[in-house]
């Protein structure tokens, strides 16, 4: 297997993650309050009266130094109940999505993300050499990781978590590594799996949180990773870089797939979560909310300055911090906000902004990038 590079893998970044101390701020009182008296009773809304917490599953589009945490110790996991650092340089260069929604709503963020995770490591495991294993997955290690803290109590008595079922939102956001380099766009998925299987998987997830007390569950579907530069078609390509840096040369051939992949994920995304929650009702009790994440960033792609408030020219293609194929000299321009992507594959802190932003309309049952089950 090949060793796969991550964004935030310089130690330095890590080390300064770690060192961040004060997330009193999260602990606020929760500002969110929602209320839309004469609401529909099902399929159009939520009904969640207050918004107290967040709890994430995803990748490098949501860590924030859980990963470094464990490049630190050599492949060893966070203890129970760590609190993680906040990380002001995670993968689209400043503070991530979550971090945004927990400071505009005022709401505590669980936050179990992992850089460079995909669902299933029975599915498409990726090795990183940092931590000689592949990288730590929803399956392996964040759902369990996630439970093991829901279960947590303070040796002073207090519970770890801040979780009433009816006050907590589990988000989960992958598929950046499933569907992409050293996975399924190059056929390295372990033999008898597919893109159904990786779905699959994802519903699995969801059900164990679900059977842990989870209610409330917005799933993300997956970003137009076919315009990410990594990813995207002449002339808007690119070549071997930090985290590809054996790209195959058929960039056409490339970008093809991942139309097809992400089209075809997002597709099932969207009628198999009426399936699952409505007609099969699997999750009796729970409210679900499909995130259209991939048409709020095409949204932000064909409309930049709606979204983009940067100083340079707006550039969608493009990204903002250039580094070289092992990720040293990195050059970043000075005006990040003008772009909606931060390197070959993560977006940027801008477009992490307006993500947080519509999140919380997601929450509040209101959102037009949402669609509404249970
Ligand atoms: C980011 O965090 C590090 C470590 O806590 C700190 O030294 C640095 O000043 C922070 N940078 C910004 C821009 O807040
Ligand atoms: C209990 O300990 C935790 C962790 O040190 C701390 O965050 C919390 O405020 C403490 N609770 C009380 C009631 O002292
Ligand atoms: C690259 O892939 C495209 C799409 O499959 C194909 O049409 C084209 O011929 C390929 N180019 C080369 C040089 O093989
Ligand atoms: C762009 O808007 C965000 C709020 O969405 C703000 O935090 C940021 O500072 C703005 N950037 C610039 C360069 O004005
Ligand atoms: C990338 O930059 C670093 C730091 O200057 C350097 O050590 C490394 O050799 C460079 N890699 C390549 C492929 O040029």
């Amino acid at each position: 297997m090949k060793s796969v590079a991550v964004a935030l893998a310089g130690a330095v970044t890590v080390a300064n993650a770690l060192a961040t101390p004060d997330l009193s701020e999260r602990h606020g009182p929760p500002s969110y309050h929602h209320g839309r008296p004469g609401k529909p009773s099902s399929g159009s809304g939520w009904d969640l009266e207050t918004f107290t917490s967040l709890v994430i599953f995803g990748d490098s589009y949501s860590d924030d130094s859980r990963l470094g945490y464990f490049i630190n110790s050599g492949g060893d996991p966070p203890p129970v109940g760590w609190v993680e650092p906040v990380a002001n340089k995670s993968a689209d260069g400043g503070y991530i999505w979550g971090e945004y929604v927990s400071r505009y709503a005022g709401v505590n963020k669980y936050n179990y993300a992992v850089s460079g995770a995909v669902c299933s490591n029975d599915i498409t495991p990726r090795y990183f050499s940092a931590i000689d294993a592949p990288f730590p997955a929803l399956a392996q290690y964040e759902i369990p990781a996630y439970i093991a803290d829901s279960k947590y109590v303070e040796k002073n008595g207090t519970k770890f978590m801040i979780d009433p079922p009816d006050e907590t939102v589990y988000a989960f956001w992958d598929g950046t590594n499933d569907l992409g380099y050293y996975a399924f766009i190059q056929d390295e998925q372990v033999e008898g799996t597919d893109l159904t299987t990786y779905v699959d998987c994802m519903y699995r997830q969801m059900e164990r949180v679900y059977n842990n007390g989870g209610r409330y569950f917005v799933l993300f579907n997956i970003a137009p990773l076919d315009l990410a530069p990594i990813y995207a078609a002449p002339p808007n390509d690119i070549g071997a870089n930090q985290y590809w840096p054996d790209k195959p040369k058929n960039h056409t051939l490339l970008n093809g797939r991942m139309i097809e992949e992400v089209a075809t994920v997002n597709a099932i995304f969207d009628y198999r979560t009426p399936f699952a929650v409505e007609l099969k009702n699997r999750y009796p009790g729970a409210k679900f909310a499909v995130y259209d994440v991939h048409g709020l960033m095409l949204d932000i792609y064909n409309n930049p300055s709606d979204y983009l408030n940067g100083t340079a020219p707006l550039n969608v293609d493009g990204y903002v911090n250039h580094c070289n194929t092992t990720g040293g000299d990195c050059v970043a321009n000075d005006s990040p906000d003008s772009f909606l992507w931060y390197d070959e594959l993560h977006p940027s802190e801008q477009t992490e902004r307006v993500i947080a932003m519509n999140f919380i309309d997601v929450v509040k049952g209101a959102s037009k990038w949402a669609t509404y089950w249970g």
